[in-house]
């Protein structure tokens, strides 16, 4: 619907201002039965004593401390994403829904498609490299500079018709492949990184893209779709993929799935 934007999620300043000051402690807009959660953010007056100047520095949001460089809170930081493989824990979680964007969020959609070039992938979901939240990119292309880039926030599936069988692989399954029967048309609903909304039917390869990154943030891979007796012709190369992570887990190069899981609730507090 035309002008329903920022219905489901607040967006933070854009990329040109970034005026996230004083668009964080603006109303937040509500409508329908989503709404937005109230700004919980928390300053102090500016003391400049310039006339006229009525900037508010924000310290705290939702408990947590922020970057005045930055406006956003410490330690989240986009450019220290990495592809996380299976069975890393978070790839199994399901993603909370997004109801705030804003320049740190833009920088981490930026290094996610940074990575998914770099990896030669169409699409990436947040699962993916390691945060909680429902937010993919892709570009059926897989070529920086060609074809076309989408980032995709709250994304919804729906009437999903015929079928159609393709191999597919996962940047986070490195040397695994298999065929998936997906929906050759469906219906897709998303917000793009202005909050605007998406509400499109596609088919063919971008369906299945978008099909395949929307089970990331159910946490299901392509292997839980392959046809009964597929994943046999596959499970040595699972085997191993396990046997890395634990070993590396072991070493305590990775904390252990507890502590993995532990770190999303800073995300979630910061986005959900
Ligand atoms: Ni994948």
């Amino acid at each position: 619907m035309a002008g329903d934007y920022h219905a489901l999620f607040r967006v933070v300043g854009d990329a040109s201002t970034d005026n996230f000051g004083s668009d964080a402690l603006g109303q937040p807009r509500t409508s329908g039965k989503l709404r937005p959660k109230r700004s919980r953010a928390v300053g102090r007056r500016c003391e400049c004593r310039t006339l006229g100047c009525n900037s508010f520095e924000v310290v705290r949001v939702s408990g947590q401390r922020i970057d005045k460089e930055t406006g956003m809170p410490d330690e989240l930081d986009p450019a220290a994403l990495e592809i996380i493989s299976f069975p890393h824990p978070t790839l199994r979680y399901e993603a909370k829904l997004v109801r705030r964007v804003d320049r740190r969020l833009r920088d981490v959609a930026a290094r996610m498609f940074e990575l998914m070039y770099e990896n030669r992938g169409v699409g990436l979901a947040a699962t993916q490299v390691d945060l909680p939240i429902r937010l993919f990119v892709m570009n059926p292309s897989g070529q920086q500079g060609e074809g076309f880039e989408s980032v995709l926030i709250n994304p919804v599936v729906t009437k999903p018709r015929g079928n159609e069988e393709a191999e597919e692989g996962c940047l986070s399954l490195p040397n695994v492949h298999g065929n998936v029967v997906r929906a050759k048309t469906i219906h897709l609903h998303a917000y793009n990184l202005e909050g605007q909304e998406i509400d499109q039917e596609l088919s063919g390869f971008e369906a299945r893209v978008v099909q395949h990154e929307t089970d990331h943030l159910d946490g299901t891979l392509f292997i839980d779709r392959l046809k009964e007796g597929a994943i046999g012709e596959i499970s040595g190369e699972l085997d191993a993929l396990n046997t890395d992570f634990r070993s590396r887990q072991r070493t305590e190069a990775i904390p252990d799935d507890e502590q993995l899981l532990a770190r999303l609730v800073k995300w979630e507090a910061a986005y959900c």
